[in-house]
C-alpha cells in the first residue's frame, strides 16, 4: 500500500475520533445525562432513541424497497422496541423469548420473521400459533420440522457467504452452498413443502460494500438456476444484516453499501419481496457507556485504572467481537484541547478479579483520580445483551436520555427485559 492512503486513513480516523469526542461531550453536558448519572451512579448506559430512529430512516432512504426487520438480539430493550414499532419497522427474532418480548409490546407477529436456522419443533409450533409466517432453514432435519406447517408459512433457505474479515463471520456456523441449497429445494418439493426463497448474512460488521452486492448477485443467480431446474418459483430474498458501524475507524456507510446493492436488487422488485435484518447499525451509536475510576495502581507495565464496568459486563464486545471502543476521560471532554504534558499511557481494567478483564491497553489519558468519569460512545450493539453477572456484579442499568425526553427527566428502564447469556 502506498503511503498516501495510509495518511488518508489516519486523517479519517482522527476526524472520526474528533466527531465521537464532540458527540460524547455534548451528550454528557445535557441535563438528562447528568440526571441519569445522579440517579444511577456509574456504570450507566445512556440511550438516545432519536439515534435509533435516525438509523432506521437512513436505511429506508437508502433502500426504500427493502422491508427492514430489526434484529432484536443486538439490543433487546423495551424503549428501542417501542420506538421502532412506532416507526413502522419489522422485527427479526432468534428465539421464542424474543417473540414473547415483542408480543408484550403489542407488536403483531405478522411483522416478525424468525431467522434462526435451528430451533425446537415446539418453538416453531408456538411461533406459528402466534402468527409468525417467515422462517429460515439450512438443513434437512430443520426442513422436516415444517412438514405439517400451514400453507402460508414462508420458508427461506439460508446460504453461506464466508467473510473472515467480519467481526462475526456468521457463515462459519450457518448456511449452505449452492449444492446443498439445490438438495434442500428438491427435498422440500418431495415433502410437499414450498421454499419461498433464500436468505444470507454476509457477516456482522463487514466493512466490504462489494461483498453485500456480490452475495445478492450470487443468490439471485442461484435462484434463477434453481427455478429453471426444479420448475419452482421463489418470491422472497432476505439480504440479512451486517451493516458496519464506525467504532474507532471509518467504515463504509449505509449509503455506500446501498449504492452497490440497488442496481443488483432493483430489476427484481416486481416479483421479489426483499427483506433485511439489520441489528448493529440500528442501535450501536444510540448508547454511550459512562463508567468511573474505582482504583489506581502502578504495575510492572505502568499505570492501571480499574473501572466499574468491564469485559464481563457492558464491554463484553471487547471479548466477544474484538471491538475497540473509544474511551474518553470526562476531564478531557470538559476542557477544550488537551494538555499533552499531563497525559500518560494507561491500562484500563474491568472490575472483576479475572486477569482477562482488561478493556484496553496503552490508552493515552490525563491523570485520573478515583471517581473520575470515563465515557465510551457506540456501545449500543452486542454489549448489554452479552454481559454477564460474573463476580456477582449486576447488569449495568440503561437510562433513556436525549430527544423526546423533557429536559432533566430520566427514564430509568430496568434491564430485566434484556437477555443475558453467560459464557
Ligand atoms: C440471523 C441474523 N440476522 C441478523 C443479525 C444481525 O446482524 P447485524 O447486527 O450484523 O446487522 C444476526 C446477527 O447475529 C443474525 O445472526
Amino acid at each position: 500500500m502506498s503511503a498516501e492512503p495510509r495518511a488518508l486513513d489516519a486523517r479519517a480516523t482522527r476526524t472520526l475520533t474528533d466527531l465521537r469526542r464532540a458527540e460524547t461531550s455534548a451528550l454528557l453536558a445535557t441535563d438528562a445525562a447528568r440526571a441519569a448519572i445522579a440517579v444511577h451512579g456509574t456504570p450507566v448506559m445512556l440511550l438516545d432513541l432519536e439515534r435509533v430512529r435516525r438509523q432506521y430512516r437512513r436505511l429506508r432512504n437508502a433502500l426504500p424497497f427493502v422491508r427492514f426487520h430489526y434484529a432484536v438480539k443486538a439490543l433487546a430493550h423495551d424503549a428501542v422496541i417501542d420506538a421502532l414499532a412506532e416507526a413502522g419497522c419489522g422485527f427479526d427474532v432468534a428465539t421464542g423469548d424474543e417473540l414473547a418480548l415483542l408480543g408484550r409490546h403489542g407488536v403483531s407477529a405478522g411483522r416478525v420473521i424468525h431467522t434462526h436456522p435451528v430451533k425446537k419443533a415446539s418453538e416453531i409450533a408456538d411461533a406459528i400459533t402466534a402468527g409468525v409466517r417467515t422462517f429460515v432453514v439450512d438443513n434437512d432435519t430443520e426442513l422436516e420440522k415444517f412438514a405439517d406447517a400451514p400453507a402460508d408459512v414462508r420458508i427461506l433457505v439460508r446460504l453461506a457467504y464466508r467473510s473472515p474479515h467480519a467481526k462475526s463471520d456468521l457463515s462459519a456456523k450457518f448456511g449452505v452452498g449452492a449444492f446443498e441449497a439445490a438438495h434442500l429445494v428438491e427435498r422440500a418439493k418431495r415433502l410437499g413443502i414450498r421454499i419461498s426463497g433464500f436468505s444470507f448474512h454476509v457477516g456482522s460488521q463487514l466493512d466490504d460494500p462489494q461483498r453485500f452486492a456480490d452475495a445478492a448477485t450470487e443468490t439471485l443467480q442461484l435462484m434463477a438456476d434453481l427455478e429453471k431446474r426444479f420448475r419452482v418459483r421463489f418470491d422472497t430474498l432476505d439480504i440479512g444484516g451486517g451493516f458496519p458501524i464506525a467504532y474507532d475507524s471509518p467504515v463504509a456507510s449505509v449509503e455506500q453499501i446501498a449504492a452497490l446493492l440497488r442496481p443488483v436488487l432493483e430489476p427484481h422488485l416486481r416479483r421479489l419481496d426483499i427483506l433485511a435484518e439489520p441489528g448493529r447499525v440500528m442501535v450501536a451509536e444510540a448508547m454511550t457507556l459512562v463508567t468511573s475510576v474505582v482504583g489506581i495502581a502502578e504495575r510492572a507495565d505502568g499505570r492501571w485504572y480499574h473501572l466499574d464496568d468491564g469485559v464481563y459486563g457492558s464491554y463484553s464486545n471487547v471479548m466477544t467481537e474484538d471491538v475497540h471502543p473509544l474511551i474518553f476521560a470526562e476531564r478531557d471532554l470538559r476542557r477544550a484541547g488537551t494538555d499533552a504534558g499531563s497525559r500518560r499511557w494507561a491500562t484500563l481494567a474491568g472490575p472483576t478479579c479475572d486477569s482477562s478483564d482488561v478493556i484496553a491497553r496503552e490508552v493515552t489519558l490525563p491523570e485520573l483520580a478515583v471517581g473520575d468519569l470515563l465515557a465510551s460512545p457506540v456501545m449500543g450493539a452486542y454489549t448489554t445483551v452479552t454481559a454477564t453477572r460474573f463476580n456477582g456484579r449486576p447488569l449495568t442499568p440503561i437510562a433513556v436520555v436525549g430527544q423526546g425526553m423533557p429536559t432533566g427527566e430520566v427514564a430509568a428502564v430496568p434491564v430485566g427485559a434484556v437477555r443475558q447469556t453467560v459464557p
